[in-house]
């Protein structure tokens, strides 16, 4: 069975990468990343995907007029890479329709909270976190989901929980969700990738 061809976007440390880049690497995924393409010039995740000898991108957010011009550009990159699964992996950028209904059912993201809780516009990173421990919620998680038009409102894939501690702060909660993330993330893939 051929591999298939993954693009991964990424915004910043790209921890998620590793995990994808390791689980390939495993034999765990039957996938090639053939680009991950990064909103932000600088972003730790780059040097990962360099130390594999995976080919980067930058679009780098300040340098685009408007949104609609870098989603030009990611649209671009995807198209001529010729990408079957796109993953967004800490990726912060809303991608335009245009994009979602050029790679329907092949774009997925994953996020730090059990959907449909601590998500939508504004919700992303640390600020997931924050929100929950402020709201005094018990448990959170993360969820794998594909992405359509809405802000983290397609059809979800895996959810995880974890506990949130009297004593959490956002860093530990990240922590703690992260690793349920680098799971559960590889995983999705990992499905997808089999047809299952
Ligand atoms: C992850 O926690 C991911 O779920 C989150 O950004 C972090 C990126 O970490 N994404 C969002 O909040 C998107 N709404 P990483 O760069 O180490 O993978």
């Amino acid at each position: 069975m051929s591999k298939v061809k993954i693009a991964v976007l990424i915004s910043g440390n790209g921890s998620n990468l590793q995990a994808l880049i390791d689980s390939i690497e495993g034999g765990y995924i039957n996938g090639e990343i053939i680009v991950v393409i990064s909103d932000r010039r600088g972003a730790y995740g780059l040097e990962r995907a360099e130390k594999h000898g995976i080919m980067t991108v930058v679009l780098d957010k300040k340098e685009y007029g408007s949104n609609e011009d870098l989603n030009k550009g990611i649209q671009y990159v995807l198209r001529s890479m010729n990408a079957e699964l796109i993953v967004l992996a800490g990726f912060l950028t809303i991608l335009s329709s245009n994009v979602v209904k050029a790679f329907e059912g092949k774009i997925i993201n994953v996020h730090p909270s059990l959907i449909p809780a601590f998500c939508g516009a504004g919700l992303y990173g640390q600020r997931v976190h924050k929100a929950a421990i402020e709201y005094g919620v018990k448990v959170s998680g993360a969820t794998v989901h594909f992405v359509d038009e809405g802000t983290d409102t397609g059809k979800i894939i895996l959810q995880e929980a974890v506990p949130v501690m009297e004593n959490d702060t956002p860093e530990t909660l990240a922590a703690r969700v992260l690793e349920v993330e680098h799971r559960i993330l590889p995983e999705a893939v990992r499905r997808i990738t089999q047809g299952s």
